[in-house]
């Protein structure tokens, strides 16, 4: 089917388009109703169905013949393992870890924190939350004990799952420390630590609410998947917001399988039995959908990678990993191509292995850069897809959709719209806007299955932030516009989210956190160009009057502190100490102006600044800092 027709199916005739897609899974209870609304009128999918995620990835291939299939094949270069499990292998291994959290007290409806870096295990441990009804909230293992707590006492745990420690390049990251930490920190207290030794030397702190994962794994039975309701909240994640605090984005369990399958089918046209390579992080999205369910719900080989796309040990561990285990279809953001880039130029390491299981390479977490997209293209001259998807979204919604149409790639865009997604670009009013003039990415609801449900525990937040703005739509939060072809652009964050090297990132966050610093009056963090990693924050601060602090000492102590809350990952590694702020005559400061200012964007004066002097200050001073564009 073409494109066209199969986008046009999807939203003149949206329910028994996902009636097919739901014929495309195996259901315990086949869902009689499609799609209803709750008590807000949001959209809810498949509300009668039920099944259970962990069947659809291991049980159902087992039963199928496929049980001595690989389904992982974990290459971790930071401990030089490559070690491959089959779906047998894995569900014996995710069924007993099950059957050991049922005998700590968990069960359908409880949930779990899974606190690991990339390796199996925080995949088998997502899988025996799923398999039993525990909805699971994996965090990030770059987020320092201050983010864990948070997101403790948000999602009340009933256990937390961690493993000794984490690789990052050659130094080694200790992570039961961090969770004790984070306990001591956190209002809420789990009642257990599940703790895998990976007996690399890491230093081990033993409390009474340890326990220890291998015992529990090999002392349990195994227990059977739990029938689940479509709309059981399958995960909480994570992610940033415009405010401190993040935000738990609650994800179902029907929509999301039956999203998953059309996703790897239409969207990243994966044949079962091929190797599928997302490399990311579990912690993220993309590992939730594309390293943990969606290739294993599909029947994929899917890799679990430990390393970098550079110094691990080089920049050629990306080709060596999809020569050795014959990658058919990769995905990974546009960053990891520039790091690679800036190592190899000439693409020397390209040369040096078959590539040619190889045939579609995605990429997303970022808009794809010309100059990055045609260096892939020169090396490697397969399709490079930029998608563009959100962890709201779960699913790619502007893709070029490979399994049904290969669409002429356009550098810049991120394609069209996802067959289930009516996307608009309006302005200001809610109006549509004109092919190519910018404003707001919007969704018509209902939302395809598989999309945030909600925010835990705060549907207030859920109603304001995404669906107040223009009623009848999502709103993304996401610039862009369309061309006349339909092709959409994405521009950039309309609000204060920043996306470093893939990683999204609350400005507001860092600036709360900048704040609390005793010598600071008051700060702003805005997110600037960088050619490797796409944006990174700056703080400018204005110091307490009277305050005696060295400048060079406030801005290591800033810098300290950002790293020790939120955690390396935020690399705020430029503080400027400034003897003002640009602001509105009210009192508002101009974030924008300062990143405009920053990235050397032209702008036009905002009509309400309080002193227009400020613009020469600003400039001067990063002129003489080398900030943003006085530094290239
Ligand atoms: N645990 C502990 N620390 C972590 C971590 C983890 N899981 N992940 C990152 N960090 C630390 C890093 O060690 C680094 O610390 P440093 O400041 O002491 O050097 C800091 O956080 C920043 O890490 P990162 O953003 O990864 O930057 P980098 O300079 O180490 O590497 C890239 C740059 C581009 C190679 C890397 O960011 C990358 O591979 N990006 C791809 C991102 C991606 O896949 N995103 C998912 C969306 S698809
Ligand atoms: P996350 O929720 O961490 O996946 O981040 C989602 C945000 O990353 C989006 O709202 C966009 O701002 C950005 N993003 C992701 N993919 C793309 C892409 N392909 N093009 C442009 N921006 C993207």
């Amino acid at each position: 089917m073409d494109y066209n027709t199969f986008y046009n199916h999807s939203i003149e005739n949206s329910e028994k388009f996902w009636t097919e897609q739901a014929n495309q899974i195996e259901w315990y209870a086949n869902p009689n109703t499609i799609l209803a609304k709750d008590e807000n009128d949001y959209p809810i999918w498949y509300p009668d169905g039920e099944l259970n995620l962990c069947y659809l990835a291991l049980d159902k291939h087992i039963q199928d013949g496929y049980g001595d299939a690989i389904a992982m094949i974990y290459d971790s270069p930071v401990t030089q393992t490559v070690k491959k499990y089959t779906f047998q292998q894995i569900k014996e291994h995710v069924a007993k870890l099950a059957g050991g959290l049922q005998s700590l007290g968990l069960k359908k409806g409880d949930t779990a924190v899974i606190y690991m870096p990339m390796i199996p295990e925080a995949t088998f441990a997502m899988l025996a939350c799923a398999r039993i009804g525990v909805t699971h909230s994996v965090v990030f293992g770059g987020f320092a004990p201050h983010e864990l707590a948070i997101r403790i006492d948000d999602c009340k745990p009933r256990v937390v799952i961690t493993a000794s420690s984490g690789i990052e390049v050659d130094r080694l990251i200790a992570y039961k420390p961090l969770v004790d930490e984070a306990f001591e920190l956190a209002n809420h207290r789990p009642k257990k630590v599940v703790v895998l030794n990976r007996k690399l030397g890491a230093r081990v702190p033993f409390k009474k609410y340890d326990v220890d994962y291998e015992a529990l794994v090999y002392g349990s039975e195994e227990a059977s998947c739990v029938a689940l309701p479509a709309t059981h909240p399958s995960y909480v994640l994570y992610t940033s917001g415009t405010t401190g605090k993040p935000k738990g984005i609650v994800r179902d369990t029907g929509g999301y399988a039956v999203a998953l399958k059309y996703a790897m089918t239409c969207i990243y046209d994966a044949k079962p039995g091929e190797v599928f390579w997302a490399a990311s992080d579990v912690g993220w999205v993309v590992g939730h959908s594309f390293i943990t369910y969606g290739p294993l719900i599909n029947r994929n080989t899917t890799v679990v990678f430990e390393g970098k796309p550079i110094k691990t040990p080089d920049a050629s561990t990306f080709w060596r990993v999809i020569a050795k285990h014959k990658v058919s279809i990769m995905f990974t953001a546009p960053t990891a191509i520039r790091a690679i880039k800036k190592e190899d130029p000439n693409g020397d390491f390209i040369k040096q292995y078959d590539l040619s299981s190889l045939r579609i390479q995605f990429l997303a977490g970022e808009r794809c850069d010309v100059a990055t997209l045609e260096w892939y293209q020169q090396h490697i001259p397969i399709p490079a897809i930029d998608h563009w998807w959100q962890t709201e979204s779960g699913w790619p919604m502007i893709a070029n959709m490979m399994g049904i149409e290969t669409l002429p790639i356009k550098a810049g865009s991120a394609g069209k719209a996802v067959a289930g997604y009516d996307i608009r670009i309006f302005d200001e009013s809610g109006e549509e806007v004109a092919a190519e003039t910018e404003g707001y990415v919007v969704i018509k609801l209902p939302l395809p299955p598989g999309t945030l449900m909600d925010i835990w525990n705060d549907n207030a937040r859920f109603q304001a932030g995404y669906l107040a703005k223009f009623p009848g739509y999502y709103f993304s939060g996401d610039g862009g516009y369309k061309d006349q072809e339909g092709y959409i652009y994405i521009t950039g964050r309309v609000d204060d989210v920043i996306n470093v090297a893939g990683h999204r990132l609350s400005t507001a966050e860092m600036e709360e956190i900048v704040a609390s610093h005793s010598a600071v009056a008051e700060c702003a963090v805005i997110g600037i160009e960088d050619a490797l990693k796409g944006q990174i924050p700056l703080a400018l601060v204005v110091t307490k009057s009277g305050e005696t602090i060295e400048k060079f000492q406030l801005e290591h102590e800033v810098v300290k502190l950002v790293r020790e809350k939120i955690g390396a990952v935020a690399s705020l590694r430029t503080v400027l100490v400034v003897d003002r702020l640009p602001k509105t005559r009210s009192g508002k400061i101009l974030r924008k102006l300062l990143r405009n200012i920053a990235d050397g964007v032209d702008f036009q004066i905002p009509s309400t600044i309080d002193d227009p002097a400020i613009i020469e200050e600003v400039a001067y001073n990063f002129k003489i800092n080398k900030i943003g564009v006085f530094n290239r």
